[in-house]
């Protein structure tokens, strides 16, 4: 066994040097495991990512060569549900900007009209992905005295709690964005789909990066064609487009979805597991 504890995520280089002779890898979204990382652990069987998403693996190539690729979805749905209704109360009613102002000492005091936000109750979340994530978010939005909707799946007729993409984009006020990252749901947040939200809207993304263009979210924040956003993931981590940094009504946090302390120790515990079944010869638990 062998333990990658840099400062830094490993680089591909490294990756490839110690997977020689390695059965399995347990990694993180922030190692690339492309075609050539697999292809130089020759005796490689399991892949155990520690997190939901999987984009950075190269999966057809894995399952092309025979290697078990596994995630760790359920355990982290409630941490990533949680940080988005945070970030969902921030954006709507200013939280981060506020608590700026404050420490820059400019509060001149308490005013009828200081810092308006917008009410929750009574609104609609709209919410883009109908996995776990999505619906443990969909399912607290009574507590706040919201009404949850969902994008309509392609190819299926929508549900009653469904409306098409494009009625969800015109008729919420909150939307929230749990889909996975691929072709389809790249930039599927573009300047089209931000010219069509109410220029009251919010949207707040706890998925992954590219579902945004933040050269166009930072336009449409600009132009005020939405109200504001929050994001926790962007497109090209840790960076985010320049043009977001100098906007009041956008809330940053640095990709924290899954970070809690019971949730962090629940996805390492189930990349071993993971790893251990499939060396065992049985199944993987959570194959992707
Ligand atoms: C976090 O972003 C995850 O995919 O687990």
């Amino acid at each position: 066994m062998e333990l990658y504890d840099g400062p830094a995520p490993s680089t591909p280089e490294e990756l490839k040097r110690r997977l020689s002779g390695k059965r399995a890898l347990i990694c993180l979204l922030t190692d690339p495991i492309t075609a050539d990382v697999l292809d130089a652990g020759s005796d490689l069987e399991v892949v155990a990512n520690i997190a939901v998403g999987y984009d950075n693996i190269d999966v057809a190539h894995a399952k092309g060569r025979g290697i078990v690729v596994t995630n760790t979805p359920d355990v982290l749905t409630e941490a990533v549900a949680e940080l988005t209704w945070g970030l969902i109360l921030a954006a709507a009613r200013r939280i981060g900007e506020g608590e700026r102002l404050v420490r820059r000492g400019e509060w001149k005091g308490w005013a009828l009209d200081f810092m308006l936000g917008m009410e929750l109750k009574g609104k609609q979340l709209g919410v883009v992905g109908r996995g776990r994530i999505g619906q443990a978010v969909a399912a607290r939005a009574p507590a706040f005295g919201m009404h949850a909707v969902f994008a309509a799946r392609q190819g299926r007729a929508p549900a009653a709690d469904e409306l098409s993409f494009d009625e969800l984009l015109v008729s919420s006020d909150v939307i929230s964005l749990h889909v996975p990252q691929n072709a389809s749901t790249h930039h599927l947040f573009n300047r089209r789909t931000f010219a069509r939200m109410k220029r009251s809207a919010l949207l707040v993304n706890t998925a992954r990066g590219p579902i945004v263009d933040e050269e166009a979210l930072g336009w449409a924040l600009g132009e005020r064609l939405i109200a504001g956003a929050a994001l926790d993931v962007y497109e090209r981590e840790p960076q985010l487009h320049a043009s977001l940094l100098n906007l009041e009504n956008i809330v940053l946090t640095p990709h924290l979805g899954s970070a809690t302390r019971d949730t962090r120790t629940a996805m390492a515990d189930l990349a071993v597991r993971n790893v251990l079944a499939v060396l065992a010869g049985g199944g993987a638990i959570t194959p992707v």
